[in-house]
């Protein structure tokens, strides 16, 4: 008889995103004429930039000759693509990174799920709450939480990010072994300052922890000040793992490549407190389980840091972020409390109302879609979130059609 793996049926529903989608196809489905405006995942809608495709189209070209063509690459990532990531996104910025330890994906999405393989099941995890919820869904399914109860997982931490604390969840009071960060955040769009980021790295080496960062927002963060890598903060090499992506910066969601990068002198420890280097346990699992992104994925990714490229990527992410402008102006305007959408692409709309009620409100009303709060953790329950990736004439409808919605509703 083959079995189940039993930790799928502690799962909630399915996936946030997979469950949004199906309510707007049945809604989609008994209203054909209706122009759904959708602001709820976060996909970009802006071409790739064209360095990134002309450097694709190069890539593809050299593919289709038997002289420059390449087969399989390496596990890790192509050299050229290590190498500019470690200067530019890491070394610029005073991090000390090298090529080496950065390791090329298809996406942030795979990498923050998988990464939890290479632990213990009896870890004591923390995840923030309200958060992107793939942190918690990929551990309940490795079986390292008990059952759901009123809204929540037994056996997890959870650091809650509300209104009382300013999003930005405290340090736990108990021992956990594994942290999870996301900054700029998904879904409030709060950042963290560098010394709010230094109490967690702290933390984490004062008590063995690992902190797992996603930083796939970080292209969005205008201010200078405010910590674009944990790696800028002293001693984090030995104790965080950094996950950053293409998507929301280059327009990469469909293209799909990502990053990670595990610091060669970041460690594990065995149940006899041996040491073990992570950087070796990551190398192994991805070297066994993953065959690397497309060559012109890749080169097209490197095309980010070629001068063109950053003028353009720039130009994508000020795009973005004078809709995330516009949706947080609006919606306070119309009396709502509202963070983020300043250093990042996501306003976290206070609705003081059932999240999903909110969602069905503007999905019926104003045809427009946003994400139910309570989909990134029970504090995000009264919540919901917009996104700001779409085009200035789409959000301006939206927001005309969601203030026009709540005034006769
Ligand atoms: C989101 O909307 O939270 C993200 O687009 C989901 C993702 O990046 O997988």
């Amino acid at each position: 008889m083959i079995r189940m793996n039993e930790n799928y049926l502690k799962l909630q529903a399915s996936y946030l995103f997979a469950q949004i989608a199906q309510r707007v196809n049945a809604y989609q489905a008994q209203n054909p004429q209706q122009k759904i405006i959708r602001l709820g995942i976060g996909d970009v809608t802006r071409a790739l930039p064209a360095a990134c495709i002309a450097a694709f189209h190069r890539a593809v070209e050299e593919m289709a000759n038997d002289a420059t063509f390449r087969g399989y690459g390496p596990e890790q990532g192509y050299e050229f693509l290590r190498e500019k990531i470690a200067v530019h996104d890491f070394q610029a910025r005073g991090a000390d990174i090298s090529a080496d330890e950065v390791f090329i994906s298809d996406g942030a999405k795979c990498d923050t799920g998988n990464f939890q393989e290479l632990f213990a099941q009896d870890i004591r995890i923390a995840i923030p709450d309200p958060v992107y919820p793939v942190y918690i869904d990929t551990n309940v399914m490795a079986g390292r939480t008990a059952t759901w109860r009123n809204g929540r997982y037994e056996g997890v931490v959870y650091l809650e990010s509300t209104e009382a604390n300013d999003y930005i969840p405290q340090l736990p009071q108990e021992n956990v072994d594994l942290i999870y960060l996301c900054f700029p955040n998904n879904p409030t769009g709060r950042t963290i300052t560098k010394e709010q980021l230094r109490a967690w790295v702290e933390y984490a080496r004062a008590h063995r922890a690992l902190i797992l960062y996603d930083a796939a927002y970080v292209e969005f963060i205008r201010d200078d000040e405010l910590p674009q890598s944990i790696y800028e903060i002293e001693g984090a090499q030995e104790v965080a793992v950094e996950f950053r992506s293409f998507s929301k910066t280059a327009g990469f969601t469909g293209t799909r490549c990502a990053y990670t990068v595990v610091p060669r002198r970041c460690q594990v420890y065995d149940a006899q407190g041996n040491r073990h280097s992570l950087h070796a346990l990551w190398d192994r699992r991805q070297s066994t389980k993953f065959n690397g992104v497309s060559y012109p994925v890749q080169r097209a990714a490197e095309a980010v840091f070629s001068p063109e490229g950053k003028v353009q990527v720039r130009a994508l992410s000020d795009y973005y972020l004078t809709n995330a402008r516009l949706i947080r102006e609006t919606m306070a305007k119309l009396g709502f409390a509202c963070v983020g959408g300043e250093h990042a692409p996501y306003v976290w709309i206070k609705t003081g109302m059932d999240s999903w009620a909110f969602f069905d409100l503007l999905l019926h009303k104003a045809g427009v879609v946003c994400t139910p709060g309570v989909g990134f953790g029970s504090c995000g329950e009264g919540y919901v979130r917009l996104s700001a990736f779409n085009s200035h004439e789409n959000v301006r409808e939206a927001l005309q059609r969601i203030s026009h919605a709540l005034a006769h509703s």
